[in-house]
């Protein structure tokens, strides 16, 4: 019996797809198609896939060709599936021409012809409304957002709004944007969600605007600097039937959200305790150490820590303390610690304090070590007593890891979603009370 075996996405399954198994399974008497898992394509940057494994996998089962479906969930389990299914043929489109001659060695190997004018991206393309994208702020951050956002489909970044007109009009020249404003009512006619990269004290705002308007909005972190503003700009996004996300780039990136499921799974027992820290030494006119645009390490570093201490405890703690290290009006350091009636946490941020960047959560059969800097997680270790039981887990973080907010803001629009369980609205907002709790002072000693 002659084995062949074919690898694909197969999402939206189009007549290319068909032609292509009929001719694999041509090739030989049994043909095995791998299908990629959800995991596997995000982790590999394919982010636009439309149609879930379960979909992927009962379409390619409904062609008839198949003899027997597996998931691909790793590099290299191709040449793992070529030996343990005994396989003679490999055979995948001729797009692939020559990529895959490195499984010469173990079986052999066919480029069968690509049907013409037909492809998943095309299909997705094609049914999809373009959403026009605004972005508000022409800062560090909005420029590496631009990049990012070319990574995923269904949007066209067409626009920037900034009061400084010289800037707005640099910005649209370098990233070639159709247009430019100073203006907010010119602006926000011309898109249908905006992602808002401006100064923390301008999001409230902005926010309240741009819904108001009609618009779906992406914000940077912090979304706003209290719980009460949060709460009100999510009812108002709620009624609108609009779409209001924060942008934590943590949140939405693959490794982190495996990390929280397993430590939900019970892989290190009762969490007892979370401590994550991150540190960025500045200097200069920034406007993360000017007071009047409330800078500090607070407002400026806590959503990353906050939100993995709100992921994996919850919103229900019971007290929290500050201490700061203060220089001209910012706290250039702060350590926070939050309780909850069976655990306990801590953040440890610095603007003028450099410290090791890691987060490590605390359970009663382990811990989960993840290395600096960790709100761009790629690895963490699960730590076992044994060690022999400790177990590594490798992830990609593509790029600078803004294109998985975008992602999930525009899979949100796109099917109606108001609310991400990456990180929940009644989440974001309690991250925002925990920063006007520090802001009102009331738990801080200075040191
Ligand atoms: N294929 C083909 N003819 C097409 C499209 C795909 O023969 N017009 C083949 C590919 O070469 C591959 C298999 O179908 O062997 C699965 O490809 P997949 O990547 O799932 O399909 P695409 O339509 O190319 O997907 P995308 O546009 O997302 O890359």
């Amino acid at each position: 019996m002659r084995k062949v075996i074919t690898y694909g996405t197969y999402d939206l399954l189009h007549q290319g797809h068909i032609n292509l198994l009929r001719r694999a399974k041509a090739l030989g008497d049994y043909l095995i198609v791998g299908v990629t898992s959800d995991s596997f394509d995000r982790e590999r940057g394919k982010l636009n896939v439309r149609n879930n494994v379960l979909e992927r996998v009962e379409a390619v089962r409904k062609t008839g060709y198949a003899d027997e479906i597996i998931i691909e969930d790793y590099i290299g389990q191709k040449i793992d599936d070529i030996q343990r299914y005994n396989v003679d043929i490999f055979a995948i489109g001729s797009d692939w021409e020559g990529k895959f001659d490195y499984l010469r060695e173990f079986c052999e190997v066919v480029y069968l012809p690509r049907t013409e004018n037909i492809s998943s991206t095309q299909l997705r393309s094609e049914g999809q409304k373009i959403y026009r994208l605004g972005i508000i702020g022409s800062g560090r951050i909005a420029k590496r957002f631009i990049p990012e956002s070319r990574h995923v489909s269904g949007i066209d970044l067409c626009s920037v709004l900034d009061p400084d007109e010289s800037q707005a009009a640099a910005f649209a020249r370098q990233f070639s944007l159709k247009e430019y404003h100073t203006d907010f009512s010119r602006f926000i006619r011309q898109v249908d969600a905006v992602y808002i990269a401006s100064p923390h004290l301008t999001h409230y705002r902005y926010i309240k605007d741009s819904l108001s308007a009609g618009r779906h909005v992406l914000c940077e972190i912090p979304l706003v600097l209290s719980g009460e503003e949060a709460r009100e700009l999510y009812a108002l996004a709620e009624s609108r039937n609009l779409v209001l996300l924060e942008a934590s780039k943590t949140a939405h990136c693959p490794a982190f959200n495996h990390l929280v499921t397993l430590v939900k799974s019970g892989v290190i027992g009762e969490v007892v305790d979370v401590r994550a820290s991150l540190s960025k030494l500045v200097e200069g006119h920034l406007r993360e150490l000017d007071p009047q645009q409330a800078g500090g390490s607070m407002t400026e570093l806590s959503p990353f820590p906050l939100l993995a201490i709100i992921k994996l405890l919850g919103k229900e703690y019971t007290d929290i303390q500050f201490y700061s290290k203060m220089k001209d009006g910012i706290d250039i350091f702060t350590k926070g610690i939050i309780n909850y009636p069976h655990a306990v946490s801590s953040i440890t941020l610095g603007l003028g304090v450099k410290t090791e960047g890691n987060l490590v959560i605390s359970g009663t059969q382990g811990y989960v070590y993840v290395p600096a800097p960790w709100w761009k997680t790629e690895f963490f270790e699960v730590r076992y007593e044994d060690q022999n039981l400790n177990k590594k887990y490798f992830y990609t973080y593509a790029g600078e890891g803004l294109r998985y907010e975008l992602q999930e803001f525009v899979s949100m629009i796109v099917g109606g979603r108001l609310s991400s369980h990456r990180l929940r609205r009644s989440e974001s907002a309690a991250i925002a009370d925990i920063i006007a709790a520090y802001r009102s002072k009331r738990a801080l000693t200075t040191i």
